[in-house]
């Protein structure tokens, strides 16, 4: 244990807190390629769901634990309520990896104990170290955390982690979970546990923090100052409202700030050892790879991984730049992997050449994706002549989505201009295979395109945010699309690109609706497995 608290443990949640952001759903390939990439990426600990939610959770987490969990490969954590049939569950959904984790919690804050539990304080305190006590039973690695520690009463706070750790607890996780506590104050709750929990010697003590102030990630490095050695994280700071702590910006003030650092974590002060595992060239990618699988955009002016976060706009600047990028530039945009955007292909390129860059790029796809990435890569290439390493991120990025293929869009025609009454014809595949047609007119051509399509799939929705992004300059640039959704309080999203923006848009649309449409299906087949029975 104590090797590691030399250095930083990241803990990844995006699949499990990240991923409760409303509409950020992932079915299992998701899931799995997102597991894949945060291995490369290097966290130490995936949570890859909370298995006792469904039995979709309870499949993911099982499925990750077989093909992400290997020897040498991140622990795989399933969260489990402080329940006896939540911790069985996520015992036996992690049971495949070679390192597994079950992570259990009950709330701590008085607020939580009168209105949420109706529990008095010693029942939780018994229900705390019970239920440690039982996950240990399963596995050596249980974390506990106190929900809303943040808001807990400092002395009980350390009663229950006291308990937990005596049952078994190997890391104790201070959650802010209503992100309300400021950094100083968050600091402060840190070297009170360290302070006044007798065992605390025997466990890690880990963070967890929500957005709600914009405090998360601010709170986290005051943490560290104080002892924390793990965090827990996710990619673009997706979770829950205002989300979590964003893993790439802790990890890159992590290392720019080192030296900073150091002295907190007993180092020497100048030296360059990063302070956590992450290949920090794995970033960018894997912001970019969440992004399009969640449907949660990147706003442009996000810090590490925004669009703008290293482009130099002012005369003055990009002349300093330009003399020493030391004048306004902290790091290295090479350092996240932001690659330059070299043009690498062209419509001659051939499948060798294709797969060759894509793996310089560090995509390692099966070859039934790499065959769907190349056929878009050939179709896109005959409209646009140069392809570039962002348009390629965004081909393989699209392919390798994985929307349920249930209406298949075969035809989008759109009339439009001045004076003119936008007009859209679709034709679409069903799942049964036949093919159907329709036209609808619109205020303008992506409304008519969606008009049509709905006359088609005729699945009640409210569309509630479309936007469209393009992949680099340029009149022929591929543009993508990501809408998002609503049917009964559900969010659903849709994400395609396209050198064709309109083309996109049906795309996204059809992607969006055919995720709903599963969501229905599987509705209906698990009420008549309920009748049935
Ligand atoms: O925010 C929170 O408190 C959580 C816990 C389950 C750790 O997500
Ligand atoms: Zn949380």
């Amino acid at each position: 244990m104590n090797t590691t608290q030399e250095r930083i443990i990241i803990f990844d949640t995006t699949l499990r807190d990240g991923e409760q952001c409303p509409g950020a759903t992932l079915n299992i390939d998701e899931k799995l390629t997102i597991a894949k990439q945060l291995a490369r990426l290097g966290v130490d600990i995936i949570e890859a769901g909370f298995a006792f939610a469904s039995p979709g959770d309870f499949e993911a987490v099982t499925k990750i634990a077989q093909l992400v969990g290997t020897e040498d490969g991140p622990v795989i954590c399933s969260l489990a309520r402080a329940r006896q049939e939540d911790i069985k569950t996520a015992a036996q959904a992690i049971k495949p990896a070679a390192k597994g984790r079950i992570h259990t919690f009950i709330a701590t804050s008085d607020i939580h104990l009168k209105y949420k539990l109706k529990k008095t304080k010693s029942e939780v305190l018994a229900i705390a170290e019970e239920m440690v006590a039982y996950a240990k039973t399963f596995t050596d690695d249980v974390e506990f955390s106190p929900e809303d520690a943040g808001r807990s009463e400092p002395e009980f706070l350390y009663q229950v982690l006291e308990r937990a750790i005596a049952a078994g607890a190997t890391t104790v996780n201070i959650p802010d979970t209503v992100g309300y506590t400021t950094p100083s104050e968050f600091g402060a709750i840190i070297q009170g546990i360290k302070e006044n929990v007798p065992n605390i010697d025997k466990a890690i003590i880990s963070v967890h923090g929500h957005n709600d102030l914009g405090l998360a990630v601010a709170n986290f490095l005051e943490a560290v100052k104080n002892g924390a050695r793990q965090l827990e994280c996710t990619i673009n700071g997706i979770g829950e409202r205002a989300g979590n702590a964003a893993l790439e910006e802790l990890v890159m003030a992590l290392y720019v700030r080192r030296q900073y650092f150091n002295p907190f974590l007993g180092r020497p002060i100048d030296s360059e050892k990063p302070l956590t595992n992450i290949d920090t060239r794995q970033i960018y990618k894997t912001s970019r790879l969440v992004s399009n699988l969640t449907g949660m955009l990147v706003q442009p002016n996000k810090a590490i991984v925004g669009t703008n976060a290293f482009a130099h706009e002012s005369g003055i600047h990009q002349d300093g730049v330009l003399k020493n990028k030391l004048t306004y530039e902290i790091m290295d945009a090479q350092l996240i992997g932001l690659t330059e955007n070299k043009i690498v292909l062209g419509k001659h390129s051939g499948r060798n050449a294709f797969r060759t860059r894509l793996r310089e790029l560090g995509y390692e796809l099966t070859d039934t994706e790499l065959n769907k990435a190349f056929v878009r890569f050939k179709e896109i290439a005959d409209k646009k002549k140069e392809i570039s390493d962002w348009d390629l991120e965004a081909i393989v990025n699209d392919e390798i989505q994985q929307a349920p293929d249930l209406f298949r869009l075969e035809l989008v025609q759109v009339s439009c201009g001045d004076n003119a009454r936008p007009t859209a014809t679709v034709t679409l595949r069903t799942p049964e295979g036949e093919e159907l047609i329709d036209a609808a007119i619109g205020t303008g051509p992506v409304d008519a395109v969606y008009k049509a399509i709905n006359r088609v799939i005729n699945v009640p929705n409210q569309l509630i945010e479309f936007s469209v992004q393009s992949v680099t300059a340029g009149i022929d640039a591929i543009g993508e699309v990501t809408i998002r959704l609503k049917h009964e309080n559900r969010v659903f999203f849709g994400h395609a690109a396209n050198t064709d923006i309109i083309v996109a848009s049906a795309q996204a649309y059809v992607n969006a609706l055919n995720r709903l449409y599963a969501f229905l299906q599987n509705q209906q087949q698990q009420q008549q497995v309920v009748a049935n029975n």
